[in-house]
């Protein structure tokens, strides 16, 4: 008998973590409930949404539904401690956090650094980088676990790079980054979990920030950090909370989502071999597969928006100050919006998938996501004589930012 899912099992991670039961979960959700009220004790109700039509219309819709108070989901019990020690329910101000017009003034910041102009200005470096990273790939003498030691590092690299921060902080932001959006999952917790585990890691990503732009600000160079830690806005310099935020989201939410879609997405042309072959073999497809892999893989699993007035939506009543669960993969395998979604083709033309979200908040950093994914791909494919799976993969049991944790393979580079 097939699964029987309900609408909170988008709460639980056993659930939401491996592919396979959370588009079964997604799959179920769109066809019986699409605008799903979602009751769980630890956590303060929201509206669930699955469809890909109504998630875009409301990502678009910055100015009746709101990025705070509520961003993410969080345990209540986690969103009332931050509250009491920062002042929000997030523990943080990102550009995620934010709405008009404090949103757009911030985001101006950095919005030109991430421009295809300027992502175009990195490809040598990352073209340089891929090449190191497979080259790496070949010394380990053909079987790797995919994951832990190539993906997760290379788009580390390139943020750290971009913000100007040193190979040695590598290892420290990638432990906290990790403790930041994987939570949920006891591998990557801290080793005594709890609730004031996650500010721990804020107040050491904080410390380490405040350094930075101590340092930044005596000695300006041209990187990223200088831009941070010397900007202001309406003429003051920035707010001390939303400029350790902004490092921390830069620093932060680039790196995993890029990884997870190498990481996931080299299990995905394992499962369907027809498709790397053909990427192999067509350079001119680098950009819409790297595209069709963010649609496939859709690291970010949700957002939170908040309605600013009463609405129906598909016979629902939603009121005003109601949170609305954006489940990006769901939208990404609408059967309504793509033709055989569940179907890797990157022949096909993915631009309108949601994997970067809708509206003003749309992923600052997408041209470079895009790009590195597209890079790496081109150095890794035509030196990949064979490969194939050496384990068993591990997915990462959240339902912020998934992908896989572990990808053990074997192969024969060049
Ligand atoms: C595969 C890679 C990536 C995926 C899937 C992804 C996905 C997303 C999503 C879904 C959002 C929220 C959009 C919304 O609420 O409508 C977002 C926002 C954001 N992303 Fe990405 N992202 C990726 C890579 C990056 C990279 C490389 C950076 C570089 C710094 C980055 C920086 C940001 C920032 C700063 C925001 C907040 C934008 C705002 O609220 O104005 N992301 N991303």
């Amino acid at each position: 008998m097939a699964h029987q899912y309900k609408a909170a099992d988008v709460l639980d991670t056993t659930i939401m973590g491996p592919e396979t039961t959370m588009h079964g979960l997604f799959d179920y959700l769109r066809e019986h409930d699409p605008v799903a009220w979602v009751e769980h004790p630890d956590y303060r109700p929201f509206w669930s949404l699955s469809m890909y039509d109504d998630i875009k219309s409301i990502g678009s819709q910055n100015d009746k539904f709101l990025n705070a108070p509520r961003t993410v989901l969080l345990a209540a019990e986690g969103e009332d401690m931050l509250e009491a020690q920062f002042g929000t329910r997030n523990g943080l101000e990102t550009l995620i956090h934010m709405d008009k017009p404090k949103h757009l003034k911030m985001r101006r910041v950095t919005r030109d650094w991430f421009l295809p102009r300027s992502v175009a200005k990195l490809d040598a470096e990352v073209q340089a980088l891929c090449k190191e990273y497979v080259d790496r790939m070949q010394d380990m003498g053909g079987e790797c676990d995919f994951v832990k030691e190539i993906t997760l590092l290379y788009p580390l690299r390139i943020i750290m790079s971009i913000l100007g921060l040193p190979r040695q902080s590598e290892e420290t932001m990638l432990k906290l980054t990790q403790e930041i959006f994987g939570p949920q999952d006891p591998d990557l917790q801290r080793t005594d979990a709890s609730n004031e585990d996650a500010m721990g890691t804020l107040v050491e990503l904080s410390q380490y920030f405040t350094e930075i732009v101590a340092d930044r600000k005596k000695n300006p160079t041209d990187d990223l950090a200088t831009i941070l830690a010397n900007a202001t806005i309406d003429g003051e310099p920035m707010d001390e909370l939303d400029q350790m935020s902004y490092f921390i989201i830069t620093a932060t939410a680039g790196h995993d989502t890029t990884s997870a879609v190498l990481g996931a997405g080299m299990k995905a042309l394992l499962d369907q071999p027809e498709q790397m072959a053909l990427w192999r073999e067509r350079p001119d497809l680098d950009d819409g597969a790297s595209k069709e892999l963010m649609r496939w893989v859709s690291p970010v699993r949700h957002m939170l928006r908040t309605a600013t007035e009463d609405f129906e939506l598909r016979g629902k009543h939603i009121r005003a100050g109601d949170a609305l669960a954006l489940w990006f993969p769901a939208a990404n395998r609408d059967p309504r919006a793509f033709d055989n979604p569940n179907t890797l083709d990157i022949t096909r033309d993915p631009k309108k998938h949601l994997a970067f979200g809708y509206g003003s908040h749309m992923c600052l950093g997408m041209h470079l996501a895009v790009m590195e994914v597209a890079r790496f791909y081109r150095e890794l494919l035509p030196r990949l004589k064979h490969v194939e799976l050496a384990g068993e993969p591990k997915w990462i049991q959240a339902n912020f930012v998934g992908g896989l944790k572990s990808l053990p393979i074997k192969y024969e580079l060049t």
